[in-house]
């Protein structure tokens, strides 16, 4: 038994969408969960600079809140970086691809699947891969959604703004005739609306949510990391690298409930310590 929490990272606020069904699969667990507003989109940026900015979270949330293991709530880090913050850190690091392609590979009677993603993550090619490991029958479409991640940042989820994008951006997805899509940004979960009015009533959406969050059970009770004590009521952190208020106010919107307070880390605050070296490295 292990009451310490789980740390979260994301771009910003898309992550929740993951902590959302970790939190609903797992009660008792504590979190920490931490949005890099101050930097997103991650989408746009070098892998490298995705990578760096992954590590240095990663490792805060280990060395100041002694967290049990790392959950990376992001599509766009989880293709930049798991093999590095495996490799690095001193705790079980869960990423959000291979969860996300297992559950439309299940779910896809004809095979035909269509994957949108940020411009990093469909460039990576981290879910081509991982499809043609898992699931080689699958006939993969990929999309990159530039602008989206955008609108779930500014509270613009359901505006005209964003239908107008996405019946653009996802026309040659509506072209190959997929049966199943795959959301492969954790942002666009808060999306699934105005996504599943232009893809129509007939194409099932898929995120990574839900068999992410069983894999970090499984994650937790294999390495004896679960926590048992339903008598303790589990503690909930939120750190944003932006403003905590706009932060708050969005994140309280999206998960449709009270957010009690958010932290401000400066990305300055990140480096400097990064580079005095953690212990969680
Ligand atoms: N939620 C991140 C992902 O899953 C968004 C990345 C971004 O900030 O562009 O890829």
């Amino acid at each position: 038994m292990d009451s310490r929490p789980i740390g979260f990272f994301d771009s910003g606020l898309g992550g929740l969408s993951i902590l959302a069904a970790v939190r609903d699969l797992l009660p008792l667990e504590s979190s920490v969960y931490f949005g890099d507003t101050a930097r997103y989109p991650y989408g746009s940026k070098p892998q490298e600079d995705v990578a760096a900015f992954a590590l240095q979270i990663a490792s805060y949330l280990v060395e100041v809140y002694d967290v049990k293991m790392i959950v990376v709530a992001c599509n766009t880090a989880s293709a930049a970086a798991l093999g590095i913050l495996r490799s690095e850190l001193t705790v079980p690091v869960v990423g959000v691809i291979e969860a996300g392609v297992r559950a439309a590979s299940v779910v896809s009677g004809s095979s035909r699947v269509g994957l949108i993603a940020t411009v990093g993550t469909v460039g990576s090619g981290a879910y081509q891969r991982s499809f043609s490991e898992v699931a080689p029958n699958v006939d993969l479409t990929c999309q990159a959604c530039p602008g989206f991640v955008e609108l779930v940042e500014s509270g613009e989820a359901e505006t005209e703004s964003a239908r107008v994008l996405a019946r653009r951006l996802l026309e040659p997805i509506l072209m190959a005739k997929v049966d199943t899509l795959l959301l492969g940004c954790t942002h666009y979960p808060f999306l699934a609306r105005t996504i599943q009015d232009v893809m129509g009533r007939d194409v099932i959406l898929v995120s990574s949510s839900e068999e992410t969050a069983f894999e970090v059970r499984h994650m937790l009770e294999g390495n004896g990391l679960a926590a048992k004590d339903a008598t303790k009521m589990p503690s909930e952190v939120f750190i944003s690298s932006g403003d905590p208020a706009t932060f708050g106010r969005l994140a309280a919107s999206l998960l449709g409930r009270r957010i009690e307070s958010v932290r401000q880390v400066e990305t300055s605050e990140l480096t400097r310590n990064f580079e005095k070296g953690w212990n969680g490295l």
